[in-house]
């Protein structure tokens, strides 16, 4: 073990990223590049991770790369990772990252997420790409791991995944009861499934030097209504939604030798929400 500001450094590690053309994607990102190490960004849809990838490279002595995936087919996620392995010769960190946040009050109908209305194919797959994606990824990536000495499993999970939605979030107003837009039950069970794998994972590989964690972000301010950022705001001790750049910190000692000694976990970062 180094001193306690070494033990951060990620130089030298490869980081595969998944949904890293997203928001917090490209975060995550910048915080592994910001301890040395090389992003490796998997998307569905290549462009924005393109232009993160690019923009990295420029600021920082990196050479990031960007892979254009669907998560939830094992055959694309094999032939990505061959292809990182091919580029980068090897992959010490994965990020499960990905995952489908749908927008409660989009759709003509703004009760399609009610719990008696939610269409079977909106469960799969929210599921697919929240659950079995990270599922798919910890199995090829993983397994590779396992074989060659060990690694690091992060999930990004949410406050979701420990404490239920608050519906009142998401109410309209001059709309029935039996109307009105909710979270989909479906985010709930992938993020609270997610720190089951986590726990399966860090029991199952910890012989071979894997370690497994979750982090778990609050609501991320990103232009959201007022009314809605009002509402959640009071729901949250520290009087705020979290700056999208507030989880970096933490992705890089959960992801470094600064958390050697900790697997199994779902750090909660939340401004205290779910303690309340
Ligand atoms: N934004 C927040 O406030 C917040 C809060 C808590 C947790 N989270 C979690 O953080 C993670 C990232 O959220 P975000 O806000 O950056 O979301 P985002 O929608 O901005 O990014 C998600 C990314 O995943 C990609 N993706 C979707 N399906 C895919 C597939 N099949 N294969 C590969 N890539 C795919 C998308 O193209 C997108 O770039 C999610 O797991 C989310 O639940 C977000």
């Amino acid at each position: 073990m180094g001193n306690a500001i070494d033990n951060f450094s990620l130089t030298d590690k490869v980081c595969i990223i998944t949904g890293g053309g997203g928001l917090l994607g490209e975060r995550n990102a910048d915080a592994i590049s910001e301890a040395g190490g090389t992003p490796v960004l998997w998307d569905i849809k290549i462009d924005n991770a393109r232009k993160i990838a690019e923009r990295i490279n420029q600021e920082r002595d990196v050479e990031a790369g960007v892979y254009q995936v669907d998560i939830t087919n094992k055959v694309s996620v094999q032939e990505a990772f061959r292809a990182t392995l091919h580029s980068f010769g090897h992959v010490d960190i994965l990020i499960n990252n990905a995952a489908n946040d749908p927008k409660v009050e989009l759709g003509s109908d703004l009760a399609w997420s009610r719990f008696e209305n939610l269409a079977l194919s909106t469960w799969v797959f929210d599921l697919e790409v929240g659950l079995t994606g990270a599922f798919l990824c910890a199995q090829t990536v993983g397994a590779w791991m396992a074989d060659r000495g060990g690694g690091v499993i992060l999930n990004v999970a949410s406050d979701l995944s420990v404490i239920a939605p608050d519906q009142r979030l998401y109410r309209q107003d001059g709309i029935d009861e039996d109307r009105q837009p909710v979270k989909p039950v479906t985010y709930s069970v992938l993020k609270h499934g997610l720190i089951g794998l986590t726990k399966y994972l860090a029991t199952y590989w910890a012989h071979k030097n894997i370690r497994c964690n979750a982090i778990s972000p609050g609501g991320i301010y990103n232009g959201q209504p007022d009314e809605f950022v009002t509402r959640l705001t009071n729901l949250i001790p520290a009087g705020r939604m979290a700056d999208k750049n507030e989880y970096k910190s933490a992705v890089v000692f959960l992801c470094s030798e600064a958390s050697a000694y900790m697997t199994g976990q779902n750090l909660i970062m939340d401004g205290g929400r779910s303690v309340l």
